[in-house]
């Protein structure tokens, strides 16, 4: 949610600035702006995605070894260019860019108000600015103490760069519950400064991620950090291990294209490294250093948002089935706010991509609160989850910025996968055996993936027939019941067709009365022990005019006199057939929207990554 990025050096800061925003675009498209300093502080900004503001500035002063720029996702305020960031002070002196939500921001307003300050947006962002101000003024403070001081009084979310016309040579940055990651520059009192790493990658290796509470002063070429306390922190230097081609399309028109066909490699290097077969032994470190505590858990709680929540529920699945261990699902955002009854010998596991979602980091928080042991599986290394976890397990599927989420489910299935074997392995619930074979059909699926890609024609051919549909059903059973989930979020998130996915059984307790000739219905018929079931569902659909997409293994040709189209993948075993199962559904939904001319990458009212609840 709000993409933030910063320079400060002797380079010109606008293209830097702006590139940087392109690769954030994902986190936020509605609005967009830039503010330089260079003697004067200037400030451009403009409703629409970056492009727009590129556009905007053309013919513009935007020199300036300074400055900041913002790409927004509203909370406050609607999308216009009176809302986009950056926002001044009251004298217009000062300008903030702003990610998260300050939530005491109208009574802050109204006392600003009543000491005279006037404001021109509707935002919470532009009530900090002033508030700076106000600090600086009445208190007499200078600009980092003033942004201390006035950080004190906010309650809320925010990651913050403040610059200051009074202050040139200054550029203080802070964070408490949105991220913000700082990039050291090669040259001396070059720093980088963004949400995440993602705009740091083609200028430094050597990143600091700051922590909540912490504020970075840039102050005559030296980077002081300090907790909000004003004491001063020794930060970690990591090396960040982004390449730029993993940022970029290459060669293809959308990234969810592209994230669509690495999952071979993602998955790959999702367990990669992690089993050697040879000796059955799981090299995990959550698994090795946890071993007494995941022996002993009575319970698996998993956590998560949208896409990362189905993965949470294929893993219940696999959990039950080879950890014998009771499990519930959660969505984050209502298990923070239910007072959930929670045990020390309950694991509480969280499941996100970005690392960065604030409903799954408040569940977490009150998990640890409430003495729970707390994993992450995340995809982005160094973002908020896996810090804020006693252990878990990174998913390593590369940078995923198209909005709708492919590669990194997959990958989390895949990792899950690994800790519910490995888990089985240390609670002895399943024979070194059986965990080989699963072992070594997991190894197989990077294969059988690359197979699956190939029906990428027959699924144009599909997506012209159905473009047009006003709705569609998902439907499977057992294992492939959230595959049917994630299959009609996709479609809906990207092409704004209505889509609902369901258990096949279920169907008959209310869907069903949806169905007519108009209503495609995809239906996920792998070979598994539920598939003579399932075929009864189709029957189902079919005596009522449903257009029938059945999902079935290859070498299916029984089912075809039954449903209007088979799509055949490849045969795995029924545990793992989610990975297999989703990437024909992917590249419908992905052409499907295409063909309707939606923007894939970045669909209209989403962001990638939910910084605010
Ligand atoms: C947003 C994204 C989804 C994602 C969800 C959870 O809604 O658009 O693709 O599944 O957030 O995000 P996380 O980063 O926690 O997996």
């Amino acid at each position: 949610m709000c993409g933030i990025v910063a320079y400060i050096g002797t380079k010109d800061a606008y293209p830097i600035v702006v590139k940087g925003l392109q690769r954030l675009e994902y986190r936020g498209y509605d609005s967009a702006g830039v503010a330089l300093m260079n003697g004067d502080l200037k400030v451009y900004k403009k409703q629409g995605k970056v492009a727009d503001l590129q556009e905007s500035t053309k013919g513009q002063d935007t020199t300036g070894n300074i400055g900041m720029g913002h790409t927004r996702w509203a909370t406050h305020g609607a999308p216009n260019n009176e809302n986009a960031h950056p926002h001044l002070s009251n004298s217009g002196n000062i300008a903030i860019i702003h990610n998260g939500i300050i939530e005491n921001f109208a009574t802050l307003k109204e006392g600003l108000e009543a000491r005279g300050h006037k404001f021109q947006s509707e935002t919470d962002t532009e009530v900090l600015a002033h508030l700076i101000e106000d600090v600086m003024v009445n208190s007499n403070l200078e600009l980092a103490d003033a942004v201390r001081a006035s950080l004190k009084q906010v309650i809320g979310a925010y990651a913050i760069v403040v610059l200051s016309k009074d202050n040139p040579e200054h550029l203080i940055a802070a964070r408490k519950g949105s991220p913000l990651v700082v990039g050291i520059g090669e040259e001396a009192g070059e720093y980088f400064f963004a949400s995440d790493a993602t705009p740091l990658a083609e200028y430094t290796k050597k990143v600091i991620y700051l922590n909540d509470g912490e504020i970075a002063i840039v102050e005559n070429k030296e980077m002081t950090i300090k907790s909000i306390d004003n004491v001063v922190q020794t930060p970690y230097i990591h090396e960040l291990e982004l390449n730029l081609e993993q940022l970029e399309k290459g060669g293809y028109p959308h990234f969810m294209l592209k994230e669509i066909y690495e999952q071979p490699k993602s998955i790959f290097d999702s367990y990669r490294g992690r089993f050697d077969s040879s000796t059955g032994v799981f090299h995990m470190r959550s698994l090795e250093e946890y071993a007494k505590q995941l022996a002993e858990i009575k319970r698996l709680i998993l956590i998560g948002c949208g896409t990362s929540w189905h993965a949470g529920l294929v893993a219940e699945y696999l959990f039950e089935d080879y950890a014998r261990l009771p499990v519930e699902v959660e969505y984050a955002s209502e298990f923070r706010y239910r007072n959930p009854v929670l045990f020390s010998d309950d694991l509480v596991m969280s499941i996100s991509q970005s690392g960065e979602t604030a409903d799954t980091l408040a569940a977490m928080d009150l998990a640890k609160r409430k003495s729970a042991t707390v994993f992450g599986v995340c995809n982005v290394v160094g973002s908020s989850i896996p810090r804020l976890s006693d252990a878990g397990a990174y998913t390593h599927a590369g940078p995923e910025i198209g909005v709708a989420s492919t590669k990194a489910f997959t990958s989390q299935v895949t990792v899950l996968t690994l800790l519910a074997l490995g888990i089985a392995k240390i609670r002895k619930t399943m024979s070194a055996d059986k965990i080989a074979t699963v072992m070594q059909e997991l190894e197989r699926i990077p294969e059988k993936i690359e197979k699956a890609l190939e029906l990428n024609d027959q699924l144009i051919e599909l997506s012209k027939l159905y473009k047009d549909a006003k709705n569609f059903l998902y439907l499977g059973r057992g294992y492939n019941f959230p595959v049917a989930l994630e299959g009609a979020l996709k479609l809906k998130e990207i092409s704004y067709i209505h889509a609902e996915g369901y258990p096949a059984a279920e169907m008959k307790h209310g869907p069903i009365a949806l169905i007519d000739e108009n209503m495609p219905v995809v239906v996920i018929a792998t070979n598994s022990e539920h598939y003579e079931k399932v075929v009864s569902n189709i029957q189902e659909v079919k005596a009522r005019g449903g257009k029938v997409i059945a999902v079935v293994s290859e070498g299916n040709k029984d089912l075809s006199k039954w449903v209007d189209h088979t799509i055949e993948v490849p045969e795995t075993i029924e545990p793992l057939s989610p990975l297999v199962n989703s990437i024909p559904l992917q590249l419908l939904s992905y052409h499907i929207a295409v063909m309707r001319g939606c923007n894939v990458d970045q669909p209209r009212n989403l962001a990638k990554s939910v910084t605010v609840e």
